[in-house]
């Protein structure tokens, strides 16, 4: 695993985007697994930019999104697909037959799951996956307890999940859906690499628990341990707990520059 460990968001946001936009132009029909909540909307953002400023291509590329929640409308503004036009597809040249998102409101959830999976071994499987973390060490929905070889299907939220995202939901938890699709942790260590982002101190003790701490389905993103290619990208806040020293950015440039 290999830990960056970054001044503040801005610097996390835009050494995530570097890492994107490398494999876009190297792949220019990557498959991107994508995630949505606050912390990746500086990388979206940066990447919007890039498009704009630099002509970054998404053309071609592909993505797969991690998880929905069930039974909200599509057009529903908390609905992940209205986050991820919102902030991010609508802004670059993506092509919309290329977008993946899983489908909250299939008529048969558990038969969407199996498509969903055969749909990423379709395109080769995934190239690049984004992450965010749960205060509870979830990855995608995974919450602490699931199955660490687990493949998308529906899981029920924990209301420590349900709590944190009531702030989307006018305040209310009961307003919070109580079933979300989210790709397995099987699906995801599947990947071929994986981006883990976070920023600030409520992700701290996640941090410590995911990056130091044993493998365990008590905390999901643990297993990434076990992944040979994950890049964990920490701000000054979110990398408070940490006892290693592991890498600046300083670091990792000069590593870059010496091994490409
Ligand atoms: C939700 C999402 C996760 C995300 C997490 C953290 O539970 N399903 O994919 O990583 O929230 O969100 P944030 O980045 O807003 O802290």
């Amino acid at each position: 695993m290999r830990v960056i460990k970054v001044k503040d968001y801005e610097r996390l946001s835009k050494l995530a985007a570097k890492i994107v936009a490398t494999l876009i132009r190297e792949k220019p029909d990557a498959v991107l697994g994508l995630a949505t909540g606050n912390t990746p909307l500086g990388l979206y953002r940066e990447l919007i930019r890039m498009h704009k400023e630099e002509g970054l291509d998404f053309s071609r590329v592909v993505t797969f999104n991690l998880d929905e929640y069930i039974g909200l409308p599509k057009n529903h503004p908390q609905s992940y697909h209205h986050f991820m036009w919102e902030n991010f597809f609508h802004h670059v040249n993506i092509n919309p037959s290329n977008v993946h998102i899983p489908d909250g409101n299939a008529p048969n959830i558990r038969q969407h799951c199996d498509w969903y999976e055969a749909r990423i071994r379709k395109f080769g499987g995934i190239d690049l996956q984004i992450l965010g973390i749960g205060r509870d060490g979830h990855i995608g929905f995974n919450e602490p307890g699931s199955s660490l070889g687990s493949r998308t299907r529906i899981k029920t939220l924990l209301e420590v999940t349900r709590r944190d995202n009531a702030r989307f939901f006018d305040g209310k938890i009961e307003n919070v859906p109580k079933y979300a699709i989210t790709m397995g942790i099987g699906t995801i260590l599947d990947a071929k690499a994986i981006l883990l982002l976070a920023s600030g101190e409520s992700k701290a003790d996640a941090i410590k628990k995911a990056v130091e701490g044993p493998i365990t389905a008590m905390v999901p993103a643990s297993v990434l341990q076990l992944h040979r290619d994950t890049t964990v990208i920490v701000d000054e806040a979110a990398a408070k707990y940490l006892e290693l020293p592991w890498e600046t950015e300083e670091d990792y440039e000069r590593v870059e520059s010496l091994f490409g």
